[in-house]
């Protein structure tokens, strides 16, 4: 590493890449196509835990899928090691032999009439494991928190707690040695009790594994205690990222400081966002977040000198790189300002 300035994870080349990755959902009964995912660049390098968060709807579930493979790009596209991923049905099964994804809700990925041990091994199976089938899934059970492994091997998914049935699928996912894990709201669906369980198993595995993980949340506690990184999303853009401490406690996009400011322990009152819920079908021109923005609301965009480039000039697409950054007129002028007032 030759520059003191350069962060452990930038300057490495990225595991997963995804270059101005554009997805639109075809509108019913003639309305407007919905561009879910409208412009995101974003990389994950070996060993980083970025969070993706923002409100339901803002196109996270879309942009993960992508990335195994499971909602193809209208544009843009998603490189893994280096490499585009593949379209054929044989390379895109060898691709997810390397990115597993573990979803929200244990119930409905595991199949009430498989045992533990069969939900774990299915996996194993589809790609045609050679070795040790039943030291491969104690293994994967154990470093998934289950213990002792062949206690679990007979249970059905009914006889196993919400707790449990998530290091299931955890084990399930983790037992094909992957690189990079894509957890879509892990732990949305458990009780408070368990969610910090599972939070401490995730980060464990990347500690003893080495793994990368992109966690899907809108849940800014929860990317605070696990990642090093947050991309915070609006109607199909990342609109600021950076390390997860920088951005959640000196937020520069308003849209995050909302976020932030509703949280229970946030200091002042909650920023109440004016205007219609996002609507990926009706993207506003100008910055997508102007109508909603309460720091345009105040007035305080027109004292910067920005407000009309907010109704009118897009933003554009952060880089996917790692630095901090973020897609706002008012925070890049006021950041001018503050640059160029003399140091006292
Ligand atoms: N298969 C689909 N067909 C049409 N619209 C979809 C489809 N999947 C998602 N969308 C729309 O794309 C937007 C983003 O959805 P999603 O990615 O699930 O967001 P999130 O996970 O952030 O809640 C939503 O407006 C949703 O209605
Ligand atoms: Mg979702």
């Amino acid at each position: 590493m030759t520059s003191a300035t350069t962060s452990t994870t930038t300057g490495t080349p990225a595991l997963l890449s995804v270059a101005d990755l554009r997805i639109a959902f075809p509108g019913r009964n003639g309305a407007p196509p919905a561009r879910a995912v409208d412009g995101v660049d974003l990389d994950i390098r070996p060993g980083e835990i970025v969070a993706l968060v923002g409100e339901s709807g803002c196109g996270k579930t879309t942009l993960a899928r992508s990335l195994l493979g499971l909602v193809p790009p209208t544009a843009g596209r998603v490189l893994f090691d280096g490499t585009p991923l593949a379209t054929s049905a044989r390379a895109l099964k060898a691709y997810r032999k390397r990115v597993q994804l573990v979803l929200q809700d244990p119930s409905g990925s595991l199949n009430p009439r498989h045992t533990v041990y069969d939900a774990v091994a299915e996996g194993l199976r589809i790609h045609g494991h050679g070795g040790d089938e039943r030291a491969a899934v104690a293994g994967a059970l154990a470093r998934a928190g289950l213990r002792p492994p062949e206690r679990f091997f007979l249970r059905y998914p009914h006889e196993l707690s919400g707790g449990q049935r998530q290091r299931v699928v955890i084990a399930g996912a983790l037992v094909l040695e992957p690189e990079l894990l894509v957890a879509d709201e892990p732990v949305a669906s458990l009780d408070a009790s368990v969610r910090g369980e599972i939070l401490a198993l995730l980060l464990r595995l990347r500690t003893e594994l080495g793994l990368s993980a992109l966690v899907v949340t809108h849940d800014l506690g929860l990317a605070w205690n696990i990642a090093d990184r947050v991309a915070v999303m609006y109607l199909g853009r990342i609109v600021e990222t950076g390390e997860v401490e920088q951005v959640l406690t000196a937020p520069r996009h308003p849209y995050t400081r909302a976020l932030l400011s509703v949280l229970p322990e946030a200091p002042g009152a909650p920023v109440v966002l004016t205007g219609e819920p996002p609507d990926p079908s009706r993207i506003p021109g100008g910055c997508r977040f102007h109508a909603r923005c309460q720091i345009l609301a105040s007035g305080e965009a027109e004292r910067a000198g920005v407000a009309t480039a907010c109704r009118t000039q897009d933003p554009g697409v952060l880089s996917g790189d790692g630095t901090a950054q973020v897609a706002c007129h008012w925070a890049h002028a006021v950041a001018g300002t503050e640059a160029a007032t003399p140091a006292p």
